[in-house]
C-alpha cells in the first residue's frame, strides 16, 4: 500500500470510497470466513426447503463478494444495494451468480418494492450504522421489503457483556494468545467503544493504536503478525466514520418488534463467539 492511499491530515474522505483499496488485505473475522459462507448456504437452503420457497428473490446489503458468488438455491434472483461507487465498481465480483444485479442506494431507503424479497442477507451490516436509530431504520426497511414470513439472515459483530477492557486485551496480546492482527483489531475497536450509542470513531482507533504502539513495524516485530496486516490500521486514519458493536441482546432488542428469531449459530474460528450468524423471519 503506497502512502498515496493513506489520507493526509484534515482530508475528509468517505470511508468506503477509500476502503476498497485495502480490501485484499482484510481477512476474517472482518470478512466472512469459508465456515460463515457454508453456514449461510446451509441455513438458506434449509429455510427454502421447509418453507417451499422456489426461485427466491434475494437482496444483499453491500457487495460482499463471498456472498454474491456463493451457492444460492436454484433460480435465485439476486439484487445487491450499496451506497459506495468505489465498492460497486471495484469489489462487486465478476463471478456473482447468474443474473445478479447491483444497485446504488441507501439501506435506510432501499430502492426495492415493498414485499418483493423472500430473503435479505449481508455481512456485519449493523456495525456500519448508528445505534439505535440506524438499526431501527434498517429493521423497518427490511420489514417493508420482505414478504410476510420472509427470511433475514446475517452475520453480526457483537461485543461481550461486560466489554473486554483495554487492560485485559493487552494482557492477552502480550501473552501471545491472539493469533491474528485482524482479530486483535476488531477486539481493539470493541474495547475502545465506550457504549453502543457512542460507537467508536475510526480515527480515534488509529490514534489509540499510534499512542500504544507507534509505527506498525514495531507491533509486527513484537507479535510476528505480518506487517501487511498490521499496516491496515492506517485505513482508519482521518476517518470520521463510526462503527458500532452492540451486545447480542441489544441487537436482538432492535429486531424483536418486527422479526422472530429462528436460528443463531457461532463459528469456531478465533473470535467466533463475537460473530454469530442470525436468522429471523418477518412477522
Ligand atoms: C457489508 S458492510 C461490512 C463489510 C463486511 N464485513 C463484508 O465483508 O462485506 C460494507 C459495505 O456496506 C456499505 N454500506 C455501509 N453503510 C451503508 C448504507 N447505510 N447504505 C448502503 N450501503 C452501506 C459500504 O459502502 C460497504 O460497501
Amino acid at each position: 500500500m503506497s502512502n498515496a492511499t493513506i489520507p493526509a491530515a484534515g482530508q475528509s474522505v468517505r470511508f468506503w470510497e477509500q476502503q476498497w483499496l485495502w480490501w485484499h488485505r482484510i481477512a476474517p473475522p472482518l470478512r466472512p470466513a469459508a465456515q460463515d459462507i457454508e453456514t449461510l448456504v446451509r441455513l438458506i437452503a434449509q429455510w427454502c426447503d421447509t418453507r417451499g420457497c422456489e426461485r427466491p428473490a434475494a437482496l444483499l446489503l453491500g457487495v460482499t463478494p463471498e456472498i454474491a458468488s456463493m451457492h444460492w438455491p436454484e433460480g435465485t434472483r439476486l439484487v445487491a444495494v450499496d451506497r459506495s461507487k468505489g465498492m460497486i465498481e471495484n469489489i462487486w465480483p465478476r463471478d456473482a451468480i447468474e443474473g445478479a444485479q447491483v444497485l446504488s442506494g441507501e439501506w435506510g431507503a432501499l430502492p426495492i418494492a415493498a414485499g418483493s424479497c423472500d430473503i435479505v442477507t449481508g455481512d456485519g451490516c449493523f456495525s456500519q450504522l448508528p445505534y439505535p436509530q440506524g438499526y431501527d431504520d434498517l429493521a423497518r426497511e427490511l420489514a417493508r421489503v420482505l414478504s410476510r414470513g420472509g427470511l433475514f439472515a446475517m452475520r453480526a459483530f457483537v461485543r461481550p457483556e461486560p466489554s473486554e477492557s483495554m487492560q485485559e486485551l493487552l494482557l492477552e496480546m502480550n501473552a501471545g494468545r491472539i493469533r491474528s492482527f485482524h482479530a486483535f483489531k476488531w477486539r481493539l475497536n470493541m474495547a475502545l467503544q465506550p457504549d453502543t450509542a457512542t460507537g467508536v470513531r475510526l480515527n480515534d482507533i488509529w490514534a489509540a493504536f499510534m499512542d500504544l504502539f507507534g509505527d506498525p513495524t514495531s507491533l509486527a516485530a513484537q507479535t510476528n503478525w505480518p506487517f501487511a496486516d498490521v499496516e491496515t490500521i492506517h485505513a482508519y486514519r482521518n476517518m470520521e466514520a463510526r462503527y458500532t458493536y452492540p451486545t447480542l441482546s441489544e441487537l436482538r432488542g432492535e429486531l424483536s418488534a418486527r422479526f422472530t428469531e429462528i436460528a443463531c449459530e457461532f463459528p469456531d474460528y478465533e473470535m467466533g463467539e463475537r460473530c454469530p450468524t442470525l436468522l429471523f423471519e418477518a412477522r
